[in-house]
């Protein structure tokens, strides 16, 4: 129905007077009914989350760490910095005190490949009842560029708080593999991009500390018919992981080499002792190809220590869900029982260790070592026992198979 000249309309749906059943009038603007209704609905939809954001059960520092140890081993400090940043990130969310400002302690984790850093932030995002999304910076470019822009790590977050942007602008984003984005430098000759890291850098720079980005609710590229979620960074907790391989070498640089003397690498490989990492500072970290503003905005930096040979052992066997109790349970569903000496568990540590991938590379080792076996086990109804040695991981010997008692199996 086309409208009179004259006739007022809703300034938020732009319906005529005409169209609806109440039209409110402010100082320069129109409301209809139905506009104040959704407009209320969203206010108490937030309203509605914050009531629950300030009952949910807020785990203490030690019980994230209690739940983070049942999975990950060792990694102590990286694992109580990472307790204490979320438990005080919520901490300030929940009760804002009037007289201060807290301001957030977004967190950096550096240790070697194969450490625990993305296990630590997979295992935190099965605890909290809060939204958690990884993003790997890989796919980040600058814009212009082929890959994402920024705005879309806020994509993962929204989607992990089911569309609830209140819920979404409280949540923790682990930037996975946050090395790579350094700017070219001596140490890290090995980096391919075709795009400078500082681009990138700057981009997220922004999105750090508070500001509002338009997220296209879908993620991609912009474009400009789409139409944007206004998402306030403010209180997003940002903890960023990464191997920073060649760091070491810009540590030990700044320490000198006397202090390097204290640990000899073949002390590092066999106890997993202490890695030269620890020292690291911030201007380590620059010169590694970070910008000082990027770091500036990382107050909490913790790192990883190497694994050595009894943390893979007990990386095999302890964790919830350790390699070697999912290889029993294969078996236990064939009838047999596992058996896998400590020597062979040791012989499958030494040689992670010597691949270089930490525990990574555990599972493909035994896998490999028990290939044979597994093929063959489901047509061996006789046999009940397998016990695998030092050998079997080292020479490929075959495993020593206890038969089942014949005449048992004749009752
Ligand atoms: N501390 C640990 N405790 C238990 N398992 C571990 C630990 N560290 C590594 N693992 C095992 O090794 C796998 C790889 O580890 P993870 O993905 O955490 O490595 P990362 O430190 O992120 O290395 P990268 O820098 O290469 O990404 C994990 O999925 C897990 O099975
Ligand atoms: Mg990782």
């Amino acid at each position: 129905m086309p409208r009179k000249k004259s006739e007022p309309a809703c300034s938020f749906c732009g319906r005529p007077a005409s169209q609806v059943k109440r039209l409110i009038s402010g100082i320069n603007a129109y409301i209809c009914d139905d506009c104040i209704k959704l407009a209320y609905n969203i206010i108490s939809e937030e309203e509605e989350t914050k009531k629950r954001f300030r009952t949910f059960h807020l785990p203490t520092p030690e019980e994230i760490k209690e739940f983070l140890d049942q999975y990950v081993v060792g990694q102590d400090r990286a694992k109580k910095a990472i307790a204490v940043a979320v438990y005080n990130h919520y901490k300030r969310l929940k009760n804002p005190p009037k007289d201060i400002e807290l301001e957030k302690s977004n967190v950096l984790l550096i240790g070697p490949t194969g450490s625990g850093k993305t296990l630590i932030a997979r295992t935190l995002a099965k605890m909290l009842d809060v939204p958690f999304a990884i993003y790997d910076v890989t796919s980040l470019t600058e814009a212009g560029y082929v890959g994402e822009d920024v705005e879309n790590i806020f994509v993962r977050l929204l989607q992990a708080a089911d569309y609830d942007l209140e819920r979404a602008q409280m949540g923790i984003i682990y930037l996975d593999e946050i090395d790579k984005i350094a700017k070219p430098h001596g140490d890290n000759p090995s980096i391919t991009r075709d795009v400078s890291g500082e681009g990138v850098q700057q981009a997220l720079l922004k999105v750090l500390e508070a500001n509002v980005v338009n997220v296209p609710p879908k993620g991609g590229r912009k474009h400009p018919e789409q139409e944007f979620i206004r998402f306030d960074t403010r209180d997003v907790l940002f903890i960023m992981g990464g191997a920073f391989v060649g760091l070491e070498n810009i540590i030990k640089e700044r320490l000198g080499k006397r202090a390097v003397g204290f640990l000899s690498e073949e002390d590092r490989g066999i106890k997993g002792t202490e890695s030269v990492l620890r020292y690291v500072e911030p201007h380590d970290i620059i010169k590694f190809g970070f910008i000082p503003e990027f770091i500036g905005r990382v107050p909490v930096i913790a790192t990883l220590d190497p694994l050595g040979v009894d943390d893979l052992v007990r990386i095999l066997t302890e964790p919830k869900n350790a390699i070697v109790k999912q290889f029993k349970k294969y078996f236990e569903m064939e009838g047999v029982e596992l058996v896998i000496e400590k020597s062979a568990l040791r012989k499958i540590a030494e040689i992670a260790i010597q691949r270089g991938t930490g525990a990574r590379g555990l599972r493909a080792i035994l896998e490999n070592a028990l290939l044979d076996i597994m093929f063959k086990l489901p047509s061996m109804k006789d046999v009940k026992k397998i016990i695998i040695d030092e050998k079997v991981i080292a020479e490929n010997a075959l495993p020593l198979m206890v038969k089942r008692d014949i005449k048992k199996k004749a009752k």
